[in-house]
């Protein structure tokens, strides 16, 4: 049975206390805070409470501005709710949105632990393994998603389904 959480657009501020409990827990508050030229931020609620959020900014791997590259931030769900799609569907919530805006790649730096996630969510690792301090073992990861609008099969019209 689907949990019946709430998504929805939120503002990077709503997203920090989850972050800064559940994300890096331990270290100093005032760090994640995700601002970029253009953003956008997802929440996932259970009732009032925000449960879960994910952040995408208008940044390319360089730390640049490139038309249709975003990057994703603070993938986060309170661990109370893991395992339960909470953060799979924040997830696809914004990628929707940025298909429908026409992105063509969304990135991140994914803990290797949260691998499996990412990769059933159409993200590939590449590079090696890379460490970041305090927050251990990561991948570089990427997602395309040109191709992600259904387009028309290409072949003769009789080789369609
Ligand atoms: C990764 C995370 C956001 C997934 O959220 P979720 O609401 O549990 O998402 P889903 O239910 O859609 O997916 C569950 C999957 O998350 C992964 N996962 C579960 N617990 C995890 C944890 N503590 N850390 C990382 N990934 C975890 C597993 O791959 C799991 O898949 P499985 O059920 O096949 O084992 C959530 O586990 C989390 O907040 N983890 C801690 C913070 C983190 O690692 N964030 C990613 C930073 S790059």
């Amino acid at each position: 049975m689907t949990d019946a959480f709430a998504i929805r657009f939120i503002t990077e501020e709503d997203g920090r206390p989850l972050r800064w409990t559940y994300l890096r827990p331990g270290m100093p508050k005032g760090g994640s805070i995700y601002q970029a030229p253009d953003s956008l931020h997802v929440g996932v609620f259970a009732g009032d409470a925000l449960i879960g959020s994910v952040s995408f900014l208008l940044e390319d791997q360089t730390g640049g501005v490139t038309a249709g590259v975003w990057r994703l931030r603070g993938m986060i769900t309170h661990p109370d709710w893991r395992g339960r799609d909470a953060g799979g569907r924040a997830l696809e919530f914004g990628v929707a949105e940025l298909a429908r805006r026409g992105a063509g790649q969304v990135w991140c730096d994914g803990r290797s632990r949260a691998l499996p996630f990412y990769r059933r969510h159409g993200f590939h690792a590449v590079g090696a393994e890379f460490e970041t301090p305090g927050t251990g073992p990561h991948y570089r990861l990427i997602r395309p998603l040109v191709g992600e609008i259904p387009t028309p099969l290409a072949g003769a019209p009789e080789e369609l389904p």
